[in-house]
């Protein structure tokens, strides 16, 4: 039996994140090891996990050719148990859940690493974050869990392949990369993961090549400048081409044109012409220049032509080949046979969650102030500064929002009202006299339907306590929520029975946002309500 204590032991990649960039940079570092190695004719054991009771689990509920079979032969390379799961005869023809499906999964493999593929987002994240306590409380060991692609969210272990490629290209020099990404940005789960790959590198140009219908979703473009990097855009290769400015790395991808809409799809052809390499574009392309493509390409309408197979620019069939090195290595490192040699930096811990409720100062002499509807309120809690500054329609909306998200079928009343802010500047009102219970999580829905309003604590006439709320760090747990993306697997159209988790993400000058914990999809907060 081999050591298998290494420092990543039972973790997870279910998106690129999951490692922090020196944990990534540790992983090119020993791929590069591995395929030395075997390319030496090495037998490389001490990279091999070499216990038939680890159990590798494929489980692709999606078609794939190059990342089955790569994770298959680098299972295979550890001599651990493979099992092939074939979703078409499964029960998931009886309507059985993803979750039953992996529980019983883990039943029968004491100690696993599950390759996860599924057109579902944020399966995996799922899978990982309720099956690994989960499977603990039973007493198996905690398996770990590789995303093989869920959806157009992301797809690691091909980013992690990719940039190996990059680095192989640049001769390990991480300090920068200057890289154009060319085709279907928008559905392109690979060029998505970019955003996050590509800070292994010191500094980052990027090229979006892309007409408008196939662009680089906003929050991937944001991610990266985020991130620091320089993004240019152009809508076709001639464009691009034009500058005389153009990448020394292409990374090409294939029009996705099974996740497309009837609408983008009648116009394939036009979309498909704006992205794909002609005979006439080659003297235009640096002399050291090298094309990339996550495969596979469409045989009938490739965007890299196989005209190019035979020409110093094809680096594809290298890369695809760098996806055992890289896969090998993640398995590894997962199953705790390496990692005792990693001297960099983890993941960040998570940040401690900034409270959202907010005493505010109660004026002096404590008057009473809320006068809503016929009679004064004598005791209760007025909700104050709904919508402030909206216009009124919004204003009206947030206030019918609020009674139906906090069920205020109760004896109350609400209003709008002049703010002291300014003349033409209206609020909204709702006092609710004798309110049963108000605690922390009528406070959340609150603070995550209407961030900004404040809460008025009422006995005797006076304002006893005053709070402003801000929107909370996490919702969960609400029935009224849930996840807007059709494609994830929490969507109740799925009936997966997922929970709706939300996690607040910091604005950058557009205001916070909801992110679903799961797909990674942004929400305005106003979204994520189902009532
Ligand atoms: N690049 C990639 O994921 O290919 P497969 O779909 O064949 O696995």
């Amino acid at each position: 039996m081999t050591m298998r204590n290494g420092l990543f032991k039972g973790r997870s990649i279910s998106v690129v994140n999951d490692l922090s960039v020196d944990e990534q940079r540790y992983l090119y570092r020993k791929a590069r090891e591995l395929k030395a190695a075997l390319q030496a004719g090495k037998a490389a054991d001490e990279f091999r996990i070499a216990d038939s009771d680890y159990s590798s689990y494929l489980v692709f509920l999606e078609n794939s050719t190059r990342t089955r079979e790569s994770f298959r032969n680098a299972a295979e390379f550890h001599g651990t148990r493979v099992n092939m799961f074939d979703s078409a005869t499964s029960s998931f023809a009886k309507n059985e859940s993803v979750t039953d499906t992996f529980k019983m999964l883990i039943g029968y493999a004491p100690e696993s690493c599950f390759v996860v593929r599924s057109k579902l987002e944020g399966t995996c994240t799922w899978l990982a974050h309720y099956l690994g306590p989960w499977a603990e409380r039973q007493g198996y060991m905690r398996p770990s869990f590789i995303n093989a692609g869920d959806g157009k969210h992301e797809h690691p272990t091909q980013e992690f392949l990719d940039e190996f490629s990059f680095l192989e290209q640049l001769g390990w020099n991480d300090q920068s990369i200057h890289l154009a990404l060319v085709g279907d940005l928008y559905h392109g789960r690979t060029v998505h993961s970019k955003a996050d790959g590509l800070r292994v590198f010191g500094t980052v140009k990027v090229d979006l090549v892309a007409p408008p219908e196939l662009a680089m979703p906003p929050f991937y473009e944001d991610a990266m400048k985020r991130n620091g990097y320089t993004v240019r855009i152009f809508a076709s290769l001639d464009e691009y081409l034009s500058t005389g400015d153009t990448a020394p790395i292409w990374y090409f991808t294939r029009l996705q044109l099974e996740r497309m809409g009837e609408s983008v799809l009648e116009k394939a052809p036009r979309l498909r012409k704006a992205v794909t390499f002609r005979r006439d574009m080659l003297d235009r392309v640096p002399v050291s220049a090298r094309f990339y493509h996550p495969l596979p390409r469409d045989r009938l309408a490739p965007t890299v032509p196989t005209w190019l197979d035979d020409t110093p620019l094809n680096g594809w069939d290298g890369q695809s080949a760098n996806g055992y090195y890289t896969r090998a290595v993640e398995m590894a490192m997962l199953a705790g046979r390496i990692g005792d040699d990693f001297g960099g930096k983890g993941r960040a811990p998570t940040a401690p969650e900034e409270a959202f409720v907010m005493e505010a100062p109660v004026g002096a002499g404590r008057k009473p102030e809320y006068k809503v509807g016929i009679k004064p309120v004598e005791t209760g809690i007025v909700i104050d500064h709904i919508a402030s500054g909206r216009p009124l329609a919004e204003i009206w909306d947030r206030i019918d929002k609020i009674r139906r998200v906090l069920g205020l079928n109760l004896r109350s009343s609400h209003g709008v009202f002049h703010s002291n802010s300014g003349p033409e500047v209206f609020k909204g009102i709702v006092s609710i006299p004798d309110l049963p219970a108000f605690g922390e999580k009528e406070l959340k829905k609150l603070g995550a339907v209407s961030p900004g309003c404040s809460i008025n604590m009422i006995d005797g006439h006076h304002v006893m306590k005053k709070y402003r709320l801000g929107m909370p760090p996490r919702i969960y747990d609400f029935d009224e929520i849930s996840c807007k993306n059709e494609n994830c697997l929490s969507h109740p159209k799925h009936e997966e029975h997922i929970e709706a988790h939300f996690v607040r993400k910091m604005g950058n000058g557009g205001g916070d946002t909801y992110v679903c914990r799961w797909c990674e999809r942004e929400h305005q907060y106003s979204e994520i309500w189902t009532i």
